[in-house]
């Protein structure tokens, strides 16, 4: 059983319900699950939802153009999630700032990014979709958060030990950045935070300084901040580089051609799917440790079309048609998304995220007086 959103006369009475409600609704959908639990325990949980309906957050830096790993391992499932949950989304360009930018550059990159979500089915009635500097409360949050995360946990986040690697200049902003990701995150009491596999090892920091936040400042059995899960879908949470099968497609690494942009156009499509990596041995098998590239065309195709990865590949016997309909796949996933995203104004998608602004401060700002209150200061 799915309940759309908005229906707490449905749903109260199975979250107040003796009985545990039945089958369905704990198979089908994990989120109710998760409500319940919430609804029915003597909790210890300080809440700002609308009864019964979980709270998803995540967020996307606005870094270039959103691409496929993106889109199949986040984006895609915000979209999903709309109907069973309310849906937190935010363009954190604060992040971004934490590697030397241009001026102007994040400001363009934000707009771009919120039109690319919007395309690929943020929808503003159902959601609400913001930029972070846009709401204060983030960056007062997160100075909380670096009180009480040890200096240790941050230095071992391989994110940091990658970036730092990479850049010549290693702002201390790029070491303090998953205490900002963390209070993006609690800020809203969030319960789940849909991310790709690369987020793993931030959300576990969120969640041990949330413990630790709580343990410092709760009182009375009551906790400050909300325990957040993390949500990692099924299929295609980490896809791959198409040319370096064995590196994650990311917006910073340097390969145009192992990135599918959701922008791109059919030919270039086409052309990154033709040029794709794979190996020597002519096998179509699902392995991604002896067979990274052919893997993880088998990854796309069956997040794309839904089928499982070992039944397509024994359709295949060659590369070629697995790389030629694998192309097409993504073509007709991206020309509805591309279509719509023509369509969307500048000044019309500005205005949207002003009003997602003001929709988010009126969680945020409750939840960060919370937080003062007891943190106990003058
Ligand atoms: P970012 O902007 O790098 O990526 C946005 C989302 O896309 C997912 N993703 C991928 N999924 C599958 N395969 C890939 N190759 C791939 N590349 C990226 C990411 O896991 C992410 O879900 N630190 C975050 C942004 C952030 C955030 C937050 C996320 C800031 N605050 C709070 C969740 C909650 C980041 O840099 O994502």
């Amino acid at each position: 059983m799915i309940l759309a959103r908005w229906e707490p006369e449905r749903l109260t009475p199975l979250l107040h319900s003796t009985n545990p409600p039945s089958g369905n609704l704990y198979v089908k959908s994990e989120h109710y699950h998760l409500s319940y639990g919430v609804m029915n325990t003597d909790t210890r949980r300080p809440d700002s939802h609308q009864v019964g309906v979980p709270r998803a957050f995540s967020g996307i830096q606005p870094t270039g153009t959103p691409h496929l790993g993106n889109y199949l391992g986040a984006i895609r499932n915000w979209v999903e999630l709309q109907t069973s949950t309310d849906g937190v989304y935010c363009i954190v360009d604060l992040h971004a700032l934490s590697v030397p930018r241009e001026p102007g550059e994040i400001r363009r990159a934000t707009l771009e990014t919120a039109k690319d979500l919007i395309a690929c089915g943020i929808d503003l009635d159902r959601s609400t979709l913001f930029v972070q500097s846009q709401v204060r409360e983030h960056t007062e949050l997160a100075w909380h958060l670096q009180c009480v995360a040890a200096f240790g946990e941050l230095r071992r986040m391989t994110q940091f030990k990658d970036k730092s690697e990479s850049n010549e200049f290693v702002s201390t902003a790029l070491f303090t950045y998953p205490a900002l990701q963390a209070a993006d995150i609690v800020l809203y009491d969030t319960d789940i935070v849909p991310v790709g596999d690369d987020q793993r090892q931030h959300i576990e920091f969120t969640r041990d300084v949330t413990g630790r936040f709580n343990a410092r400042f709760g009182t009375d059995g009551t906790d400050v901040l909300v325990m957040p899960e993390l949500r990692i879908p099924p299929v295609a949470a980490r896809v791959m580089d198409l040319q370096h099968p064995e590196n994650k497609m990311s917006k910073s690494a340097d390969s145009p051609q192992g990135t599918v942009l959701l922008t791109d156009s059919e030919a270039e499509v086409a052309k990154k799917l033709k040029r794709a990596v794979t190996d020597n041995d002519g096998e179509v098998r699902f392995d991604p440790e002896t067979k990274p590239g052919v893997s993880n065309l088998l990854t796309i195709l069956g997040a794309v079309t839904g089928r499982q990865t070992v039944d397509l590949a024994d359709d295949y016997t060659q590369y070629g048609p697995l790389k030629a309909d694998t192309a097409e796949a993504l073509i007709e996933l991206l020309r509805p998304i591309q279509k719509r995203r023509d369509e969307l104004d500048d000044g019309a998608v500005t205005a949207m995220l002003t009003a997602g602004a003001d929709k988010a401060r009126a969680v945020a700002e409750p939840v960060m007086e919370r937080v003062r209150a007891a943190v106990d200061l003058l």
